[in-house]
């Protein structure tokens, strides 16, 4: 049975990047799957999160999986940390997984910088919990953007490496769904950079809160070439800033890239940014709106949740047991 599960760190603000790579996507996809979606609590304090913050932060992205138009009755919507089976099959996992494809992640080396002795432990394992997310429902399939690909392929190998080291089909293969025509949306402000929470400039991001006036500026604001838009997709090649606010285009408009450039060949991006912002504050405010909306009852968005990870530990649970009994813990 095809089952997707998804998540997202409630880190700061969620941006354009998590709304395309991710969250809409899932819109699209939670009427031809059974659906489960996660805020991932646990990742978070991978680095350091104030508890306050943490918890309007959890609230605010499960609030924003609704506004987007996530339907939290016919998906299951929950916080990681509610359903113990994430913690318990990731320390299976954290003996299943080897140091050598650890040491590989990119997005370890890049979180953690220079400052390496000094990251946290959970930081570098991080990738076993990603996959026990998954596997503790024996998800099939999972909608992310292009950055959660390695950890998507090491997800894979843990499943194999488990079944193969216990000589049984416990856990599916899980396929990526990597979706639309932003699976990586850039900075605007370097379109070499993914644009990123972290990122300390504000204006590298559009987030889903933004107010039209502050979509306008950032977009105003993006960097781009002197040139106009090209009269064909290949004219986007080494032009990145310029590729990103088309692909964003295309995203935002249900376009393909080819569409939007016949549409703007030959325009400058002064009426192209002009375009853009429309188009933005057209599919986000919306968002935004409904997102305050449903903050004002902070009891609605906890029953939600509540909700979601008793349906949810109703699937892990005997998942895990069936885990558990591969490995060999005594139940007496
Ligand atoms: P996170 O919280 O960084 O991002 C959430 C989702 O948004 C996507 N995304 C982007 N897509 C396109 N362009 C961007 N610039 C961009 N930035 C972020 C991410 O690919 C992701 O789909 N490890 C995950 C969370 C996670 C998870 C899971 C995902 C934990 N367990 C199990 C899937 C399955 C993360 O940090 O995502």
């Amino acid at each position: 049975m095809a089952r997707i599960f998804s998540g997202v760190q409630p880190t700061g603000n969620l941006h354009l990047g998590n709304y395309l790579g991710a969250i809409r996507n899932w819109v699209r996809l939670q009427t031809q799957y059974e659906c489960i979606f996660c805020v991932v609590d646990m990742h978070a304090i991978t680095v350091w999160q104030d508890p306050k913050e943490l918890r309007a932060s959890t609230r605010e992205v499960a609030a924003a999986f609704i506004a987007s138009g996530i339907d939290p009755k016919s998906c299951i919507l929950f916080n990681q940390s509610q359903v113990s089976a994430h913690a318990e099959l990731a320390w299976i996992f954290n003996c299943v997984a080897r140091l050598g494809w650890l040491n590989r992640m990119t997005q370890f080396k890049e979180k953690a910088g220079k400052d390496r002795e000094n990251a946290s432990a959970g930081l570098y394992v991080y990738p076993n919990l990603m996959a026990a997310d998954i596997l503790a429902y024996k998800a099939t399939h999972v909608p992310v953007g292009e950055d959660q690909k390695q950890h998507l392929e090491l997800c894979r190998d843990i499943a194999q490496k488990f079944n193969h080291d216990y000589g049984t089909e416990t856990f599916p293969v899980v396929e990526p769904l990597i979706l639309g025509e932003a699976t990586r949306v850039m900075s605007l402000r370097d379109g070499t950079r993914k644009m990123s929470k972290s990122e300390p400039s504000d204006m590298s991001r559009i987030n889903l809160t933004d107010s039209a006036d502050q979509i306008v500026q950032k977009i105003r604001k993006a960097k781009t070439d002197p040139e106009p838009l090209p009269d064909n997709a290949a004219g986007l090649e080494a032009r990145p800033e310029a590729a990103n606010l088309v692909n964003i285009y295309a995203a935002l408009g249900d376009l393909s890239r080819d569409a939007v450039v016949a549409q703007f060949a030959g325009k400058t991006f002064s009426v192209f940014k002009d375009a853009l912002s429309q188009l933005a504050i057209e599919k986000l405010n919306p968002i935004a709106e409904r997102m305050r909306e449903l903050m004002q009852d902070q009891g609605q968005i906890d029953a939600v949740l509540r909700d979601g990870a008793e349906r949810a530990n109703a699937i892990a649970q005997p998942i895990l047991r069936e885990v558990q009994d591969t490995v060999g813990f005594l139940r007496p």
